[in-house]
């Protein structure tokens, strides 16, 4: 495979992504990122520079396993240490598999700042994807604040503890539209009718479609919070990938995606063809107070002295309705035949009850009563040079309490703090129970989509209530997805199973960047002493410095 060099230059720029300006943080000026565009095969080099003035950073490129280049995963604290300002730092690593991913920075809040971008990979030449279209084109999702991201950290970390709310704007590619009466250059004052001269920041891409042509749409969304439901007026989608893998098409009116997902899905401009459709993104899952994200489909044999804007009115999103619509979505997606199936046993079992906990008053998430609070020393070098007193070297636990009512939270909300591994032996088969339960406060349990790092997983079931013994016999072992991303429901389990096969430290943790920030993490590892040339650079901080240092001097 060829290597593509990308120079990546982090810095905040004023922009205006929803057409009122505001800090973002954007890559060589631009928001969202560039889009990294690579084949099957190929090493990705970008060297990224810090040019923030006065913080770290790193970049996470979510999807990519990262088989052999653990250290190169960008997440602070764990694969590597926070790049300084002023530094820059080589990732390099292969890209193994076709698909549709996205980056985005795993330090603090910079996710919610802005920092992402999309990352797709073609097959190599000459191979062929099971499915036929005559263009393509990618959205990255996203959700947007008026609050900067540090205002949103430090109301997360405070008593009283503040809520980060819903979002002002949601973003389709870095653009959507907060109110188009108050952005200066905007002719007509009401949504979604608005119109632009072109040129404007906040100016919605439009996808142009020729008449009959079926066109491959990438969606990733790369929300801080919220779950959206996307869909096309008058236009059915068939989905063919999620989060990098194939899956069984099928046909639907709207997709539901949550944060840390991905699909494809391929539609045909077989509508009228002298008028144009709205493409709506809405939020879901809560009550939306959010305004939708609107684009437009436009057939290009429509008569250009027309008016671009349909006029027919967006597709609604779907009304709450207690998570039925997500949970059928959800059950629809099952891997394309040919997909490796999953061991039909498994070596170590973890159950992971999420809970909405107090530590020291504060507000935090916990995993079986442990708040994951991240080490200064990253965990890779921590454990692949054995440097004592890093992190808590008791693991954390494996079970909770057989007691322990997820539909009522408890009278002692309290947990702790801590950053113990859960260890793998190298190609265990590690299932992986998710165990949802009440809030803190009042009747609430919500979803959460966890991620996982380094592995794709295969989705073995969802079910509601408590797991118990038996409910395994419900695991579908026939066809279950492979997907890097999975959602637990309100009140309801979700069981999960992947081998153990990448030496390295990987991060498991629910992609709402909230709730990641208040502890809602657990850390895996597995054949650390395998991993070979973590860069120095990588390894500055904490107490993994004097590895540097001794190294140098022989
Ligand atoms: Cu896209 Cu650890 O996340
Ligand atoms: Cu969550």
């Amino acid at each position: 495979g060829a290597v593509r060099y990308y120079k990546f230059d982090v810095e905040y720029i004023f922009h205006k992504p929803d057409c009122v300006e505001h800090l973002v943080m954007a890559i060589n000026g631009q928001f969202p990122g560039p889009t990294i565009r690579a084949q099957v095969g190929d090493t990705l080099h970008i060297a990224l520079t810090n040019n923030l003035f006065t913080q770290g950073t790193v970049i996470h490129w979510h999807g990519i396993r990262q088989y052999g280049t653990p250290w190169a995963d960008g997440t602070a604290s764990i694969s590597q240490c926070a790049i300084t300002p002023g530094e820059t730092f080589h990732y390099r690593f292969t890209v193994d598999r076709a698909g549709t991913y996205f980056y985005h920075g795993h330090y603090g809040m910079q996710r919610t700042a802005g920092l992402y971008g999309s990352l797709i990979v073609d097959l190599a030449e000459g191979q062929k994807e099971p499915f036929h279209y005559d263009g393509e084109f990618n959205l990255l999702l996203s959700d947007w604040w008026h609050k900067s991201s540090h205002e949103q950290e430090v109301g997360l970390s405070s008593i009283p503890f503040r809520w980060v709310n819903d979002p002002q704007s949601l973003l389709i590619n870095g653009r959507g539209q907060h109110n188009c009466s108050m952005a200066g250059h905007l002719i007509n004052t009401t949504l979604p009718q608005c119109k632009f001269k072109g040129g404007e920041e906040c100016e919605p891409q439009i996808l142009q479609v020729d008449p009959n042509k079926t066109y491959r749409i990438r969606i990733s969304s790369t929300t801080s919070l919220v779950c959206l439901n996307f869909a096309i007026a008058n236009h059915k989608m068939v989905v063919v990938e999620a989060d990098g893998n194939y899956v069984e098409p099928f046909t639907t009116d709207d997709i539901y995606i949550h944060s840390g997902e991905s699909y494809s899905v391929l539609i045909t401009a077989n509508q009228y063809s002298n008028k144009n459709y709205w493409i709506s993104v809405g939020v879901t899952g809560r009550e939306p107070t959010t305004p939708q994200a609107l684009t437009i489909l436009n057939y290009k044999t429509t008569v250009s002295s027309d008016t671009i804007f349909p006029t027919s009115p967006p597709p609604n999103t779907p009304q709450f309705d207690g998570y039925n619509a997500t949970k059928a979505f959800t059950h629809k997606i099952i891997a394309l035949k040919g997909t490796p199936k999953p061991p039909q046993q498994y070596d170590r079992r973890l159950h992971l009850l999420n809970t909405d906990n107090l530590v020291d008053g504060y507000e935090r998430y916990a995993i079986n009563n442990i708040s994951l609070a991240l080490p200064t020393t990253p965990y890779l070098a921590a454990i692949k040079y054995k440097i004592g007193g890093a992190f808590d070297q008791n693991p954390p636990p494996e079970n909770f309490s057989a007691d322990y009512d997820i539909f009522n939270p408890p009278v002692n909300h309290n947990s702790k703090t801590g950053n113990g591994v859960y260890m793998f032996e190298l190609n265990h088969v590690v299932d992986v129970i998710l165990q949802n339960s009440n809030e803190l406060h009042g009747k609430v349990s919500e979803i959460h989509p966890w991620h996982l790092h380094g592995h794709d997983f295969w989705v073995l079931g969802h079910g509601e209530g408590k797991f118990k013994e038996g409910d395994e016999r419900k695991f579908n072992l026939e066809n279950p997805p492979l997907r890097n991303t999975a959602l637990i429901f309100p009140y309801g389990w979700t069981a999960l199973r992947f081998r153990a096969d990448n030496p390295g430290v990987w991060a498991f943790h629910c992609h709402i960047e909230p709730h990641l920030h208040m502890g809602m993490a657990v850390v895996f590892a597995e054949g650390v002493q395998d991993v070979e040339d973590i860069p120095a650079d990588s390894i500055q901080c904490g107490l993994a410095k004097k590895i540097v240092m001794n190294n140098k001097h022989g």
